[in-house]
């Protein structure tokens, strides 16, 4: 590990915070239902299962796979549904759950993949947001942390499926990576 970025308790707080955010709007604009919570496999989880445990709402989970386009490659474009989720979320208020978003290339395909199936409401919250991912067409609605535009590892982001279980971000040292 190079630097811890954020530490444990940084991001449980900030967990905390999103959550009173988040119910908060939702009980504005009167949503008394429970909340579908999309979460991306499997980068997610960790954040996830913070996240819905600390949202004073009543929730669903639901779990998807895409085909990822492979780090360090230039995009094809081209994604793919692995799994689906098992239930239909027409007229359900849906909340997906990211890690990061970096290009935002999954995040807009799936935005579009969704709203196709007429959700009453969707949201994204993700809890970390690289620079090359201003300027999106579409929005995502809450952000737990801004990143500088480096890799990051730890609390369920990996490195060729290692890391995911550290309970802290960090940026991994260059020897790991590079070779
Ligand atoms: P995007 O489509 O470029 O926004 O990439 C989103 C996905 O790439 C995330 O959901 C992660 O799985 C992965 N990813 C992007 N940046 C990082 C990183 O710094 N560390 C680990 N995984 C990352
Ligand atoms: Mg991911």
């Amino acid at each position: 590990m190079k630097s811890v970025l954020l530490s444990e308790k940084q991001i449980i707080d900030r967990i905390n915070e999103l959550a009173e955010q988040v119910a908060d709007d939702y009980r504005a604009i009167g949503v008394q239902e429970d909340i579908t919570l999309i979460a991306i496999l499997k980068g997610s989880v960790y954040f996830l299962t913070d996240f819905s445990r600390a949202l004073p709402m009543s929730t669903k989970l639901e779990f998807m796979v895409l085909s990822s386009y492979g780090a360090g490659t230039t995009s094809s474009g081209v994604i793919k549904i692995l799994k689906d989720l098992d239930t239909d979320i027409s007229g359900q208020h849906v909340l997906v759950v990211e890690d990061v978003v970096d290009t935002g290339n999954t995040i807009t395909w799936l935005y579009d993949r969704l709203l196709e199936r007429k959700p009453k409401s969707l949201k994204l919250v993700s809890l970390l947001r690289k620079p090359s991912a201003h300027g999106l067409p579409i929005p995502v609605d809450y952000i737990g942390f801004e990143l500088p535009d480096e890799f990051v590892v730890g609390y369920g982001l990996d490195y060729d499926e290692r890391y995911r279980d550290m309970p802290y971000i960090g940026t991994l040292k260059k020897e790991i990576y590079s070779n």
